[in-house]
């Protein structure tokens, strides 16, 4: 087609049209909250430079006889644009805006003019702030998930494991904007049946699904151990992740501590209660964090263990209630054995003092002393 004058001027003509009814595309970009974003525009560089920046009607920043004017700026971007100033000579009118808000989305401007003419081109500002964490609670009667400043309004869904029906998990869920426009979002479950019979997990989506965390929590069946014997308290993740942490804490009646810890990427663990808790270095790489109780007290060693694996947007919770209990049979025996060794001891003195007392007697009866022979018998 191109091969001929007339072909080749009418596709110039045609272009032409086409970038006359569609007019370039808004730039899309997207800022994350609180950070600084780029807004991109560019104009052919000659003298006479001036630049406006507006969001709709509303002045963002200007820049003529080569400086910036901040005379007629909004107070909402008040000290936090700016334009790359050294660069302005090469064509460059980008604009950083510092500190994102919520309430800086939306449609701008970049209108740019020199003494070659005027342009203006549009960027459509899109605002996100991540999940950055996904908490997950649970008490008798339900368990409840949170996620925190999160912009747009995040979704939630929950399952269990094993699975069961998701309408019968009867979920309250609230999806609430604070002053900054950041969304929580809180959800809550009644447990089904057994408190041990499932585990609950809940599951935080971005609005534009790029994003999903996940956080989980198991109560296990109550262990009884014994005071001074081993006790293994079993911890399974349900996908073992390549990178993850380990955690496992104690809680007896004040706040948790932690009892030991251990870290995938490093290979480094800390186990503030050696000689009381072990674990399996080669088990916990296939997903078994199971916690081995050395020599429990039944006093300082009942209360509630829990073991977190924590990786990449996910998190894995297992509540054990233990209870180390006294061992009452061999409390039985320790007394009577010290009854046994008591009255041995006793005889073994008695034995003793009689033959040094008589062997004494048929000494000093040869001297004719009886006084003191009665005196030792009366000692004894
Ligand atoms: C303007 O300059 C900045 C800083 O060097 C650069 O990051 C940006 O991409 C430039 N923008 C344009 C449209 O040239
Ligand atoms: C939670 O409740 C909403 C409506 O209230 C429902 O659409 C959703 O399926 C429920 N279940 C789960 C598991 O999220
Ligand atoms: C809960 O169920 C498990 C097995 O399903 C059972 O072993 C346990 O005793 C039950 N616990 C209670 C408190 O009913
Ligand atoms: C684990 O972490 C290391 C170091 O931070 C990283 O290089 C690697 O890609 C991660 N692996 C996975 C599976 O996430
Ligand atoms: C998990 O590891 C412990 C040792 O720490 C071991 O006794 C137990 O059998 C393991 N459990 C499974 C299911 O592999
Ligand atoms: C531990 O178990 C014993 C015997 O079943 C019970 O009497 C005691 O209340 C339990 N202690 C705790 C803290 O649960």
């Amino acid at each position: 087609l191109a091969k001929t004058p007339a072909a080749a001027f009418l596709l110039i003509f045609l272009r032409a049209c086409l970038s006359i009814t569609h007019p370039p595309k808004d730039a899309q970009v997207t800022c994350l909250f609180h950070e600084d974003c780029i807004l991109p525009c560019s104009f052919r560089p000659t003298s006479a430079v001036v630049i406006h920046w507006y969001k709709q009607q509303i002045p963002v920043h200007s820049y003529y006889y080569n400086k910036d004017q901040f005379g007629l700026q909004n107070k909402h971007f008040s000290g936090r644009t700016c334009l790359f100033n050294s660069q302005i000579a090469q064509g460059n009118a980008s604009l950083v805006l510092r500190k994102v808000k919520v309430q800086d989305r939306g449609r701008y401007k970049c209108y740019t003019s020199t003494r070659k003419g005027n342009q203006e081109t549009f960027v459509n500002l899109g605002v996100k702030a991540l999940i950055q964490l996904v908490k997950i609670e649970l008490t008798e009667e339900k368990v409840t998930c949170l996620a925190q400043n999160i912009y747009p309004a995040p979704h939630l869904f929950w399952s269990t494991e094993p699975p069961t029906d998701p309408a019968s998990l009867h979920n309250y869920t609230s999806n609430t904007a604070d002053s900054k426009g950041l969304f929580t979002i809180e959800s809550t479950v009644n447990i089904l049946g057994n408190i041990t019979q499932y585990a609950y997990f809940c599951s935080v989506v971005s609005a534009d699904g790029s994003q999903v965390w996940t956080a989980s929590v198991k109560r296990q069946d109550e262990l009884f151990g014994e005071e001074g014997s081993a006790l293994l308290i079993p911890c399974m993740v349900p996908q073992p992740r390549h990178n993850f942490t380990l955690t496992w804490t104690f809680i007896r009646t004040n706040d948790p501590v932690i009892i030991f810890t251990y870290d995938s990427r490093t290979r480094k663990m800390s186990n503030p209660w050696e000689n009381r808790a072990d674990m399996d270095m080669e088990q916990v790489h296939m997903g078994n964090g199971s916690l081995t109780l050395l020599s429990p007290e039944s006093l300082s060693h009942t209360g509630v263990y829990t073991c977190t694996f924590s990786s990449f947007q996910m998190k894995h919770q297992v509540q054990t209630w233990v209870n180390v209990t006294v061992r009452v049979a061999d409390a039985d025996e320790n007394v009577c054995r010290r009854s046994w060794w008591g009255t041995a001891a006793s005889v073994f003195i008695f034995v003793l003092t009689i033959s040094v007392a008589l062997s004494r007697c048929l000494r000093l009866r040869g001297k004719g002393n009886k006084g003191l022979s009665l005196h030792i018998f009366s000692s004894a």
